[in-house]
C-alpha cells in the first residue's frame, strides 16, 4: 500500500516536472518569436529611414552579416494562420477611380458574386518588381488585420492581379473623406457634430494604442465618413507596432501639416503623443475647415508650430534641447510673449474646448493627453452634447462619380533621408508681430 502510494506520488511529480518543462519551453519559444519579430520591425524601420533604394540593398550595408543573414533580419512576420490563397481581382468590376495617394491607387468597385460595393486599393510597388513587396504595404495589411474596430476601416481581403506586382486591399467603401467633404461644405461642422467626430476618431486611436499600434499619418483625408455620420480611420501605410522600451524609428512619418514638433526636431524615439498632436491639428481643422498649420517645408512648419503653441523653453519642454535638430536653433529672446495663443486663435471655443485643444498641442509630448484621457475630457460632457450619428446631415458622395476634388495639400512622407533642420536655422524673428501685443486670459490686447 505504502509502495503503491509512493509510486503514484513519484509518477505525479515526474508528470508535473515534464509539464513544467514543456510550459517553460513553450514560453521561451514565444519569447524568442516576439523578440525576433521586434528585431525584424526595427530593422525594417531603419531600412525605411535609411534610403529610398529599398530593402534588397540593406544587407550589403551591414558588414557583419552575410546577405542571407541580412535578409533574415529584415523579414517581417505575419499572422499567417489567417491567410489562404488570395482571389483574383477579376472577381470585382471596377466602377470608378477615387484617388491616387502616395502608396496606392484607390477605386470604387463591385464584387461580382455579392454585388457589394467596395473600395480597392492597389498598392504601389516602389516602381520595380525587383525591389520586392513594399514594407508600407506589409505594415498596412498587418495593422489593418489586427485593428478590427467599428471606427477603423474594415479590410475584407487581399486580392491579386495577374502579375506579381498587382496586390489590392479590398475594404468597405465609404462615401466621403473628411478633407474632401469639408472642402465642399459651405460652413464648418457644428460644435455638437465636431464632438461626435472627435469621440469616434479618438476611440479608434485609443484602441490602436492599446494594441501597440501607432498610426503615424492621421489627417482629414485619411478619415473616411459614411452617410450615417460614422467615421473610420483609413490608410495604415505609415502605421507600425511599437513596444516598451521604445525602438528607434524613422522621423519621416506623418504628413507635414500634422507632424508633431518632436518629429520635426528629429526625435528617433517617439510614441503615442505624435498621434495625439495630429488629433489636435484635426480638431483645429474641424473648427475652421482650414488645416491648422500649413508649412511649406519643415522649417516653416516648425515656425508655424512655435507661433501658435509658443517657444519651447526648459520649463515648458524639459530636455527638448537634446533633440538632434534643436541643438542649434536660434530662438527668440525670452522677453517676448512666448506662450501658446490657441485660446486667442479660437475665441469662440468654450474654455473646456480650448483647454483640450491647447493640451493636445502641447510642445512637450508628455503633456498631451492620451486618447483614453481625452475621451474623459469635460469638453465632451458640456453643452452642446455630442450629436447622435443618426442626426447627421447626409452629403452627396463625390467618390460615387468621379475623382475626389481636392485643394492641394502635402502628401504623406516618402521613404528616404529625413531633411535635417540646418544649424543656422533662425527663428528669432517669428514673434515680432506679437511684440506689440499683450494677451490676457481669453482675450487679446493690441497696443495702438
Ligand atoms: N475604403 C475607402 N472608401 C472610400 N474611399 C477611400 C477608401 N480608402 C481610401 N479612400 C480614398 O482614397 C484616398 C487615398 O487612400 P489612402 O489614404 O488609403 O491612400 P494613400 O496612397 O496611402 O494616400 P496618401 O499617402 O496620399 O495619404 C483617401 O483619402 C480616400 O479619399
Ligand atoms: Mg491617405
Amino acid at each position: 500500500m505504502v509502495g503503491r502510494w509512493a509510486d503514484t506520488e513519484e509518477e505525479k511529480a515526474a508528470d508535473l516536472h515534464r509539464k513544467r518543462e514543456k510550459e517553460e519551453k513553450k514560453r521561451r519559444k514565444v519569447e524568442k518569436q516576439s523578440r525576433e519579430q521586434k528585431e525584424a520591425y526595427d530593422a525594417a524601420e531603419l531600412v525605411e529611414g535609411k534610403s529610398d533604394s529599398t530593402r534588397e540593398k540593406l544587407p550589403t550595408d551591414l558588414p557583419a552579416l552575410t546577405l542571407e543573414e541580412g535578409r533574415k533580419t529584415i523579414l517581417l512576420r505575419h499572422v499567417a494562420s489567417e491567410w489562404g490563397p488570395c482571389r483574383h481581382v477579376d472577381n470585382f468590376e471596377r466602377l470608378n477611380h477615387i484617388e491616387e495617394g502616395s502608396y496606392g491607387w484607390v477605386s470604387r468597385a463591385r464584387e461580382l458574386g455579392t454585388g457589394d460595393v467596395v473600395a480597392l486599393k492597389k498598392l504601389k510597388m516602389d516602381g520595380t518588381e525587383a525591389s520586392g513587396f513594399p514594407v508600407t504595404g506589409l505594415r498596412e495589411i498587418q495593422c489593418l488585420m489586427q485593428a478590427r474596430h467599428r471606427h477603423i476601416v474594415d479590410l475584407r481581403e487581399i486580392v491579386v492581379g495577374s502579375r506579381l506586382t498587382e496586390v489590392y486591399l479590398v475594404m468597405d467603401f465609404l462615401e466621403h473623406d473628411l478633407k474632401a467633404l469639408q472642402e465642399d461644405m459651405s460652413e464648418p461642422f457644428m460644435p455638437s457634430e465636431i464632438k461626435t467626430l472627435l469621440i469616434q476618431l479618438t476611440s479608434a486611436v485609443d484602441f490602436l494604442h492599446s494594441q501597440w499600434i501607432l498610426h503615424r499619418d492621421l489627417k482629414t483625408s485619411n478619415i473616411l465618413m459614411n452617410n450615417r455620420g460614422e467615421i473610420k480611420i483609413a490608410d495604415f501605410g505609415m502605421a507600425r507596432q511599437f513596444g516598451d522600451p521604445l525602438p528607434k524609428m524613422t522621423q519621416l512619418v506623418v504628413t507635414l501639416w500634422y507632424r508633431a514638433p518632436e518629429l520635426l526636431l528629429g526625435a528617433e524615439r517617439y510614441s503615442t503623443p505624435i498621434d495625439m498632436w495630429s488629433i489636435g491639428c484635426i480638431f483645429g481643422e474641424l473648427l475652421t475647415r482650414e488645416p491648422l498649420l500649413q508649412g511649406k517645408n519643415e522649417v516653416e512648419q516648425l515656425s508655424k508650430v512655435f507661433e501658435l503653441c509658443g517657444i519651447p523653453t526648459e520649463d515648458s519642454w524639459p530636455g527638448f534641447k537634446r533633440l538632434p535638430n534643436a541643438r542649434s536653433l536660434r530662438l527668440p529672446p525670452l522677453r517676448h510673449n512666448i506662450g501658446p495663443v490657441v485660446r486667442v486663435r479660437f475665441p469662440f471655443l468654450t474654455s473646456a474646448g480650448s483647454s483640450l485643444l491647447t493640451s493636445l498641442l502641447s510642445l512637450d509630448p508628455r503633456k498631451r493627453p492620451s486618447a483614453h484621457e481625452m475621451l474623459n475630457h469635460p469638453y465632451f460632457a458640456e453643452d452642446p452634447k455630442p450629436k447622435s450619428t443618426s442626426m447627421f446631415p447626409t452629403f452627396p458622395s463625390k467618390a460615387g462619380q468621379e475623382k475626389r476634388r481636392r485643394v492641394a495639400s502635402p502628401n504623406a512622407p516618402r521613404r528616404g533621408v529625413a531633411p535635417s533642420i540646418s544649424a543656422s536655422t533662425d527663428f528669432s524673428g517669428i514673434f515680432t508681430s506679437r511684440d506689440a501685443e499683450a494677451t490676457g486670459p481669453g482675450f487679446q490686447l493690441r497696443m495702438m
